[in-house]
């Protein structure tokens, strides 16, 4: 049976791992990644008196979670009013397109407010609105306000800077070790088994085993040229996982975020800085998204405008945008309403850090609206878990953006990946606790699996064992004009073809030029020309990146980055291919849609800044 953190003895209303002291002696667990999910897990084994071992490819505070901006959602024991669990069951569903695992969402909702203490317990401390209690921000597609956010908008860094605190307490304590600037290469496997971890630490290779090992490796967003994520996200886990046998699922689902920061005065992103996320809790607090002629277009889009879900939002840009026949452009949020209604001073109170970055960019948001185009933001698809994290592989869990448990869908909630990560990692833990990995998670277990891929062979071979539910009420509406965007973006296809090898010519293989194959060929509209374009090319780079015979010896991380990269876009683009219909944030422009109101179109976008 497995052990339940949770329930732990009262009065503690938080995840507490002590009650499994004594079993969990003399077992090792290997937790891969310094994001939400491999920090808090890590605590929880060590609390429990597990032997808990973080290794992280570079300092413990490089990760996506690093950057969250929002916050993570969570209905509370005093929510909102008229705020609910099942409203929140209800809303992440919706924005996941029908795709969901409903039982893992609504595990996920439920227990939301356990690892919510969990997180105070370690020492995170939350924004508290007028009346002392938690502050709850609204974002797009959340039917109530229920983000709790930290620093404004430096919910991540605040978490992880309270995560990384207790950590380090822990290893000085003797109760954890830590190793940082290792990077995991491989998962070692005996017998069926995964035992442990080959990294890459000092340019020397070295090996860890463990009783079992934890992937918490985050995302891929480095898969395309434009992203949010920071350099970390490479699908070194996804990877890995695969090639130790475990089977993916989800992977055509990649989640573009709507308003990522255009440097128009560089002609391009400020990469020196880092990409610059501008935080869907803006739109939440009002602010609006126009083009370049001041039109605020999102109505015509969607009825909820620029609080529909993501993907709607994000495909809306590029569709309006290849209609104004500048499919490279980018488009304006404007936070002025905000300030119109809260008074002066509200941006710089509630977005401190938004505020600094946007006015070290040049840009005073108070007074102009800031230049905005989407951006590659989270991978929906990752690593097949059940609710507890176990993967089809017995001794390997995964938790996090790594794992696909099924509470995206087809395209995640706002500030629901943070809590996922939470959730997941802590169940994977119970589970490992409880010696409960059952040989690995397989189709026998059944209840709550997400639907699954086999990636023996090392692509998926066939998808979706279960049927696939239909689609739910967050299609797409497009205007009835919008078939008028066709032209303007077919004719950008020509030229993307040219560059990729349409032409007869492929580019050599590099890190950049599969980046910007990605975003021209798997980016957010997609057609079965292009992706199959991006199949060929991708096949032809395999050829000659690191093969497998030089794996061993190669003492580069950024070589097997590549390597795991061009894995990852083979996956993603193979199950996208298969995928026909478009589905959440997977819009194939080619193919008829489910539902009537989407019109069909041939084009297809890149959405190039470089
Ligand atoms: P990460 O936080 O990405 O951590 C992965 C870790 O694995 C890193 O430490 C990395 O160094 C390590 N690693 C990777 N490969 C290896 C390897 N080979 N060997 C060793 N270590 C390795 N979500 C929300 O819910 N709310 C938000 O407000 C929000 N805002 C966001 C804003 C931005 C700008 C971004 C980029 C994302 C945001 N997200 C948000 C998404 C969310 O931050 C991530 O999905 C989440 O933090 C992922 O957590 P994780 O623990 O799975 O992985
Ligand atoms: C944001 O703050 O807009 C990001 C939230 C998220 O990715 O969930």
């Amino acid at each position: 049976m497995t052990r339940n953190l949770a329930a732990a003895p009262q009065p503690a209303a938080f995840p507490d791992a002590r009650d499994a002291a004594g079993t969990a002696a003399g077992r090792r667990l290997v937790v891969v990644g310094s994001g939400i999910a491999g920090l808090y897990a890590a605590l929880l084994a060590a609390d429990a008196g597990a032997e808990a071992v973080l290794v992280s490819k570079g300092a413990l505070d490089e990760s996506n979670t690093w950057y969250a901006q929002g916050g993570i959602s969570a209905v509370l024991p005093a929510p909102a009013p008229g705020d609910t669990v099942a409203a929140h069951i209800a809303d992440t569903l919706r924005a996941g397109a029908g795709h969901c695992n409903i039982a893992a969402v609504k595990m996920m909702c439920t227990e939301a407010r356990q690892d919510i203490a969990g997180l105070r317990r370690f020492g995170v401390v939350f924004d508290a609105g007028h009346d002392g209690g938690p502050a709850l921000g609204l974002e797009a597609a959340h039917s109530a306000p229920r983000i709790l956010h930290a620093g404004g908008d430096a919910t991540g860094a605040r978490v992880a800077e309270a995560l990384i605190r207790a950590v380090l307490a822990a290893q000085a304590e003797g109760k954890l070790t830590v190793l940082t600037n290792a990077h995991a290469t491989a998962l070692v496997r005996e017998r069926g088994r995964v035992t442990g971890v080959e990294y890459l630490r000092g340019g020397r290779a070295e090996r860890i085993g463990g009783d079992a090992v934890l992937l918490a490796t985050g995302g891929a967003g480095q898969l395309f040229a434009q992203t949010t994520n920071p350099a970390v996200a490479t699908a070194d886990g996804l990877a890995l996982a695969v090639r130790a046998g475990a089977a993916v699922a989800d992977l055509e689902f990649f989640q573009f975020h709507p308003t990522c920061f255009v440097d128009t005065a560089a002609g391009s992103r400020a990469d020196h800085a880092g990409p610059l996320l501008i935080s869907e809790a803006v739109r939440g607090e009002g602010a609006i998204l126009v083009d370049a002629g001041g039109r605020r277009f999102m109505r015509a889009y969607h009825p909820d405008a620029e609080l529909a879900p993501r993907d709607v939002v994000s495909r809306s840009i590029a569709l309006h945008l290849a209609r104004l026949g500048d499919p490279n452009g980018h488009v304006y949020l404007d936070a002025r309403p905000i300030e119109e209604a809260r008074g002066t001073g509200f941006l710089k109170r509630r977005f401190p850090t938004l505020t600094r970055k946007t006015r070290d960019a040049g840009i005073d948001w108070t007074r102009e609206p800031v230049p905005v185009a989407p951006a590659a933001h989270y991978w929906m698809g990752g690593v097949a878990t059940d609710l507890s994290g176990r993967t089809t592989v017995p001794g390997l869990y995964a938790a996090g953006e790594v794992a696909c448990t099924g509470v995206q869908g087809a395209n995640r909630l706002a500030s629901n990946s943070l809590l996922e990560g939470l959730v997941f990692g802590r169940r994977a833990v119970e589970a490992f606790l409880s010696f409960d990995d059952n040989g690995g998670w397989g189709a026998p277990r059944g209840s709550g699996a997400p639907r699954a891929v086999s990636a023996a062979g090392g692509l998926p071979l066939t998808h979706a064992s279960a049927p696939l539910p239909r689609r739910a009420d967050s299609a797409v509406a497009f205007p009835a004009d919008s078939a008028g965007a066709a032209a303007g973006v077919d004719s950008l296809a020509g030229s993307a073809l040219a560059s990729f090898g349409g032409g007869g010519v492929v580019e050599p293989f590099s890190r950049e030029a599969l980046r910007r194959l990605m975003t021209s060929h798997a980016g957010v509209l997609r057609s079965r020309e292009l992706l199959a374009e991006a199949a060929e090319t991708l096949h032809r780079w395999a050829a000659v990146v690191l093969p497998e015979d030089s794996v061993p010896l190669e003492r580069n991380p950024s070589a097997h980055e590549d390597r795991n990269l061009l894995l990852a876009a083979q996956l993603l683009v193979s199950a996208a291919l298969r995928r026909r219909d478009s589905l959440g944030a997977h819009y194939r422009a080619d193919e008829p849609a489910e539902t009537s109101e989407t019109i069909p179109l041939r084009p297809k976008a890149i959405l190039l800044h470089d």
